[in-house]
């Protein structure tokens, strides 16, 4: 039986959503099977027309990726979220997802699945760590066991947090470095390991 992970993200410039595809890529390794999911606008037209390329990036993210539902976290084996920080902490687009679970929170349906998280900045002490943390919390209360990346892989010590893989942008908003890119890979391959091996545990108990 495939591990079912669901990467759900927000992302305008892209960082956050390049971030996103190389997580699905490591899970892909593992045989997961993937759905990525972009969080939809939270703000209007005219907050994404401040900047050059967001409406646009938006339009095009919108095409590829569905938004993420109830269904997707109820699907998945395994979460992962991913975000831009907004002042040292997660966006309200991908926040509101979260919050949109509520349903499954108090069904208990998310207790016991995985949960990892990825953040991308502008600036290397802009609060990538602070964003990843801030999502531990919403996480412990949905019950998902949270997996963290330490320095389980020599790539941490180049890049990339131990709460989770990162990025920083820049102000000419440059593309995560291989490094990067890397340490989300390794993310994806850990979350798949963990939640197979969470999975087969299940189905054993289940079975005995
Ligand atoms: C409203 C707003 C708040 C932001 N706050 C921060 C911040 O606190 N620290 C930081 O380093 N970057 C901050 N940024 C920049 C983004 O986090 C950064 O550009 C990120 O790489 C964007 O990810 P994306 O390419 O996936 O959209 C902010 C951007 C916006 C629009």
């Amino acid at each position: 039986m495939p591990t079912n992970v669901l990467i759900a993200f927000y992302s305008r410039n892209g960082s956050t959503e390049a971030l996103a595809n190389a997580v699905a890529d490591g899970a892909r390794a593992e045989g997961a099977e993937l759905r990525l999911r972009r969080a939809r606008e939270f703000v209007g037209p005219e907050t994404m027309a401040k900047a050059q390329g967001w409406a646009e990036n938006a339009a095009r993210m919108n095409r590829a990726y569905e938004a993420p539902t109830e269904a997707d976290a109820e699907w998945a084996d395994a979460i992962v979220f991913g975000t831009p920080t907004r002042f040292g902490a997660v966006t309200a687009e991908l926040k509101a997802y979260i919050d949109s679970l509520g349903g499954l929170w108090f069904q208990g349906k998310l207790v016991g699945k995985v949960g990892s998280v990825f953040t991308s900045t502008s600036t290397t002490h802009g609060g990538n760590e602070s964003t990843l943390i801030s999502l531990y919390n919403p996480m412990a209360h949905l019950g998902l066991i949270i997996v963290p990346l330490g320095y389980a892989d020599p790539v941490l010590f180049r890049a990339g947090t131990p709460y989770g893989a990162s990025s920083v942008s820049g102000q000419n908003n440059n593309p995560p470095s291989a490094d990067d890119l890397e340490v989300a890979r390794f993310q994806g391959r850990r979350v798949a390991q963990v939640a197979g091996a969470l999975k087969a545990a299940r189905v054993t108990e289940t079975k005995g």
